[in-house]
């Protein structure tokens, strides 16, 4: 097995590593060397050295971000910790949390101290709620213990963390919606001003990925070198959270080098496919990314390499596909979802996203021609109007169906419909339907929170 960075504490009966576990190997002693030996911009340099970038979907580098926060910024600055994780296939920040609670307040805290913020906020979805409880428990548990709140380990840094709780809906993941989310506003995206200057109530924010702070307290505590050389490719930064689901023998999430090959993530860690399934494809990064084509499966899946053979690694979320299954009707599937979850801000996307979904409602049922699959690229196309990254983002399996499985999308045409009913077409259990509600707990329901 690689070197387990993240899920160092990750144990066979599930069960969350507590403060002592996560000391007994090493855990706060970054923190205990920041605040005692190491200036602010001392640790953002460390960070940008590293390479790390960011791991919400993006690929920011994290210390050119946290650099953006001027020192003569006003206080309170804020670090919100992006606890979302409602693309569909991704499940890599609750495994996260779950595993290693203080390893990721560990690194918020990290990130407060090199921005000189005064307070933090875990933004997590309703159906996360045993997850925000545990946050909650060891929060306190931090602060007994001098890690959180006034002069955190005898120095002059004082610095808390609140959780909370979203109301569920996915745009909320966008950074500027979710702070709209936390001020008690409509959650829709904000791009008229950069957080790190004006984010939550007007004053300095950054917003990062669990799994990117998660992965800076081993960078501080070993150093840069050590973490450039855990990545499987050059492009790669460090080790990397790939979930996998679908038809694979072993789903799962597992921590590999940075840039692992598409191929050994799906047919070595996650145990290859199902008896009698056959790869066809995957959606490589959640549901915000293509269809891949085979030969993609030599493809490392780091941010850079990804780019350039054409895809994106968004949150390294991989959803693999047996050969019976009709993507037309998967991808009609993944529609549905966002065109519920659209915050319906811009047109493109409040009216686009319904309208492919039409269009591959009627490719499915054989009742379209050549000029509607056409038809439905141009809308595709048309999502990079839109007002925020949700709508090219939803575009994506689109883009993947139409240039990798366009004669699967034709065979459908004039009158033929699914080539694939009687199958195995969304096979029960492995490919249900994404368009249904979250379980939203009762209490966020009778507030009326909006996100
Ligand atoms: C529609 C939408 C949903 C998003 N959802 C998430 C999410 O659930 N979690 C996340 O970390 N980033 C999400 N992002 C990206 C965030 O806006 C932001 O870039 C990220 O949290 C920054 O963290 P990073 O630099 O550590 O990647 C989303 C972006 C968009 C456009
Ligand atoms: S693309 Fe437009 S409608 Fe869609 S979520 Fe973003 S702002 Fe809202």
């Amino acid at each position: 097995m690689s070197e387990q960075v993240l899920f160092k504490n990750r144990r066979v009966d599930c069960r969350p590593a507590s403060l002592a576990d996560y000391r007994a190997g090493g855990g706060y002693e970054a923190l205990t060397k920041a605040v005692r030996t190491m200036t602010p911009d001392e640790v953002i340099k460390v960070v940008m050295d590293s390479g790390l970038r960011g791991r919400g979907g993006a690929g920011f580098p994290t210390g050119r971000k946290w650099s953006f926060v001027r020192k003569d910024a006003p206080h309170p600055r804020y670090i919100q910790c992006n606890t979302d994780e409602m693309e569909p296939g991704t499940f890599k920040d609750r495994i996260l949390v779950n595993t290693d609670p203080h390893l990721v307040i560990e690194g918020i805290v990290l990130c407060g101290y090199a921005v000189q913020a005064d307070h933090g906020v875990f933004f997590i979805r309703p159906s996360y709620d045993a997850d925000a409880r545990l946050l909650e428990r060891e929060l306190e548990v931090a602060r007994e213990a001098g890690l959180l709140g006034k002069n955190i380990l005898g120095s002059d840094f004082s610095f808390d963390i609140d959780v909370h709780r979203s109301a569920g809906r996915y745009i909320c993941g966008e950074s500027s919606a979710q702070a709209n989310a936390i001020m008690g506003k409509r959650p829709n995206p904000d791009k008229n001003s950069h957080m790190t200057d004006s984010g939550l109530w007007g004053l300095p924010t950054v917003v990062n990925n669990v799994e990117t702070l998660a992965s800076v307290p081993s960078i501080l505590r070993n150093g840069v070198e050590w973490f450039q050389t855990l990545a499987a490719s050059p492009t790669g930064d460090g080790t990397k959270l790939y979930s996998v689901s679908g038809e694979v023998a072993e789903p799962g999430c597992f921590e590999l080098p940075g840039g692992t090959r598409l191929g050994d993530i799906i047919f070595g860690a996650a145990g290859g496919m199902l008896p009698g399934a056959e790869f066809k494809t995957c959606l490589p990064g959640g549901t915000s990314t293509s269809f891949v084509a085979r030969e993609h499966l030599e493809t490392p899946m780091d941010f850079d390499s990804m780019k350039k053979a054409g895809l994106s690694l968004g949150t390294g979320s991989v959803i693999v596909f047996d050969k019976n299954t009709c993507l037309v009707q998967a991808t009609i599937n993944i529609l549905a979802y966002f065109a519920r979850e659209s915050c319906g801000w811009c047109t493109p996307c409040r009216e686009g996203i319904p309208y492919m979904k039409h269009i591959l409602e009627r490719i499915e049922a054989g009742e379209a021609g050549e000029r509607d699959v056409e038809l439905l690229q141009r809308v595709a196309d048309g999502m990079e109007h839109a007002y925020c990254g949700f709508a090219p983002g939803a575009a994506m399996p689109v883009h993947g169906l139409l240039k990798h499985f366009r004669d699967e999308v034709r065979e459908h045409l004039d009158g033929r419909g699914c080539p694939f009913v009687g199958e195995g077409v969304a096979k029960p259990g492995l490919w249900t339907s994404l368009d249904r509600d979250e379980t939203v707990p009762d209490e966020a329901d009778s507030e009326g929170r909006d996100g």
